[in-house]
Parts: C-alpha cells; structure tokens; sequence
C-alpha cells in the first residue's frame, strides 16, 4: 500500500482538528483546544486501494507560522481549510496557496478547498459559488463540510487520496 503525506491548513478556529478528529476517530470535539501541531497515522481504503495517510494537523494560529515551512516542504497533499461563516478565513487561503507553491515549486500539487462549518448556514458569510470560482480559478475541488455532523468529511480525504494516487 501506498503512504502519503497530508498537511491541513487554514485559519485559527476554522476546525482543522475537527474534520481530522471525525476522519480519523470518529468523533466530535465541542471545546476549541488550539493547536499546535499533531499527527495522525490512518489507513483508508480508496477505489480497493490500501493507502495509508500521515496527516499533519497543524496550527492557524499566527505565532506558530514559522513551522508552515517545515510543514509545506514534507507535505504531499494539502487540505485548505476555511470556515463558511468567515470571508477573512477564504482569504488567508490564498497566500497559503501561494506559499506551498512557491515551496513544493509545483503548481500541480494535490489539493482540496474545504468549507468547513457547513452546518451553520444561518451564519454563513461565502456563497458557495464565491467559493467554488474561487476554486476552480485554482483547478482543485471544493467541498462544504461539517465536522459537526460528519458531512462530507470522507470525501473530501478520499478526492485527495484519488489526486495522490493519480501522480
Ligand atoms: P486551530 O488549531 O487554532 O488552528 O483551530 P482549528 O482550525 O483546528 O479549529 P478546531 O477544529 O479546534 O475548531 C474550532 C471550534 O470550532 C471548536 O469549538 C469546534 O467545536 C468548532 N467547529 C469546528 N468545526 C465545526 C463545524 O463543522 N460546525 C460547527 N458548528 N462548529 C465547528
Ligand atoms: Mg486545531
């Protein structure tokens, strides 16, 4: 089986260690705990295929920025992880983006846009098509999850698992 590693990123209070915590234990966590930097080993099984995942849950947080070098260079394929009900937190995706193309110098890297906190709708401050253009101006899949209610929490690791493994 194949080994990948992934690297999600995004904003403070996004919930990052949420959708990780979901896919990898099935669980919800209420409390905000931020971060600093956690991994995770898993398998997953992908179209039959064993793959297993090393995945680095890292923090939004800003003193902690100067690991995201560190973490760009051994990262494989990137969650971007923004929350639907903060326009500030598309935003920051953007010179993440930037940064991890300019550090893996590959503008075909495997990455996912995920809008997270799709649960909250009435609190929701990103249409899904600005985001979705925004997306597709990146030539990589969008997906709105819940970490809350599990939705679609799967498929976005599996749609990135399918871009690893296409490499
Ligand atoms: P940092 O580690 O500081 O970068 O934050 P994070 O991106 O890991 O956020 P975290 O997963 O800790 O979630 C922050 C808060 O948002 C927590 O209180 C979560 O319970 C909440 N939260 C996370 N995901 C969701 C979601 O999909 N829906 C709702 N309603 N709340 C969520
Ligand atoms: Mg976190």
């Amino acid at each position: 089986s194949r080994e990948f590693h992934v690297v999600v990123l995004g904003a403070g209070g996004v919930g990052k260690s949420c959708i990780t915590a979901q896919f990898v234990h099935n669980e919800w966590i209420e409390s905000y705990d931020p971060t600093i930097e956690d991994s995770y080993r898993t398998q997953v099984s992908v179209d039959g295929r064993q793959v297993i995942l090393e995945i680095l849950d890292t923090a939004g947080t800003e003193q902690f920025v100067a690991m995201r070098d560190l973490y760009m260079k051994s990262g494989q394929g990137f969650l971007l992880v923004f929350s639907i009900t903060s326009k500030s937190s598309l935003q920051e995706l953007v010179g993440l983006r930037e940064e991890i193309i300019r550090i893996k110098d590959d503008v075909d890297i495997p990455i996912v846009i995920v809008g997270n906190k799709a649960d909250l709708e009435d609190q929701r401050q990103v249409d899904r098509a600005k985001a979705f253009s925004v997306s597709q101006r990146w030539n990589a899949p969008y997906y709105e999850t819940s970490a809350r209610t599990r939705s679609n929490v799967d498929e976005c690791f599996t749609d990135l698992c399918r871009q690893l493994l296409r490499r």
